[in-house]
């Protein structure tokens, strides 16, 4: 593939120079959030089957199984992993809801290797304290997970490399909180057209970014832009 910005401009990369390429900036102290998001180039974060397997192909799978490689801890929406139907990954998943209803496919997983991050209101706390484990469960927020404190609790338990697979709820609260400090998009060469969520769903923000990288291959981009603070 091919290097649009950052890196050596023109330069050639393969899979085995990622790790260098979506290295974390060496000066950053304390956990790095990352978020990992693929959009059509027409906005649309899911294809027609409403999964973003929908619009992903092969080089977006590359960079989506390279950030998971350096990442210790995957923080995702609830949203997402019910309707992609996460299975236990091989690095520890933080669930991220209101509800404290544990998607019923990481239910069965080894005590610690799924988090929920879920509120003192939440209707299935109890249900999730049972199914996960009470350390396992962490109630930081009335009625929304106060996100700043989540990152923070993530750090304290010796996570610094979080990756976020979103959904767009999640990545939206992730912005508008201050959160996120990276954004990694792949946009796929298609336009769909329809009404699917995009990959940022909620009410305005203006959250200005700044590219870091820009990789192309087959026409597909694969991006990264930092949180400008
Ligand atoms: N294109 C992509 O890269 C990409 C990535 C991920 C997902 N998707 C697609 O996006 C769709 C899902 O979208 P979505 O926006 O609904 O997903 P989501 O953000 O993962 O899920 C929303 C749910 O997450 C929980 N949540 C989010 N923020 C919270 C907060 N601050 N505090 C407490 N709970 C919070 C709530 O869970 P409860 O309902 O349990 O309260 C909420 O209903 C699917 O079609 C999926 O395939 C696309």
């Amino acid at each position: 593939m091919r290097v649009l910005i950052g890196g050596e401009p023109g330069a050639v990369v393969t899979e085995d120079d990622f790790e260098a390429l979506y290295a974390r900036p060496a000066h950053h102290v304390g956990p790095w959030l990352r978020v990992n998001m693929v959009s059509t180039l027409d906005g649309a974060a899911q294809g027609d089957d409403g999964k973003s397997g929908g619009i992903n192909n092969a080089v977006d799978k590359s960079v989506f199984h390279a950030l998971r490689r350096l990442a210790d801890c995957l923080v995702v929406g609830a949203g997402t992993v019910r309707i992609e139907g996460y299975r236990p990954p091989d690095l520890p998943l933080v669930v991220v809801s209101r509800s404290g209803q544990v998607p019923p496919t990481v239910c069965g997983a080894e005590p610690g290797r799924v988090l929920m991050a879920t509120t003192e209101h939440a209707p299935a706390l109890a249900e999730a304290r049972a199914l996960l484990g009470d350390e396992n469960v962490l109630v930081l927020g009335s009625y929304s997970v106060d996100l700043v404190t989540l990152k923070a609790a993530l750090g304290d338990r010796g996570h610094t490399e979080l990756l976020s697979e979103g959904g767009p709820h999640l990545l939206h609260q992730l912005l508008a909180e201050g959160v996120a400090d990276e954004l990694c998009v792949t946009v796929v060469p298609r336009a769909i057209g329809g009404t699917r969520l995009r990959i940022v769903a909620g009410s305005e923000i203006d959250v200005p970014l700044t590219p870091t990288l820009l990789l192309e291959e087959g026409g597909t981009l694969l991006g990264r832009w930092h949180v400008s603070r």
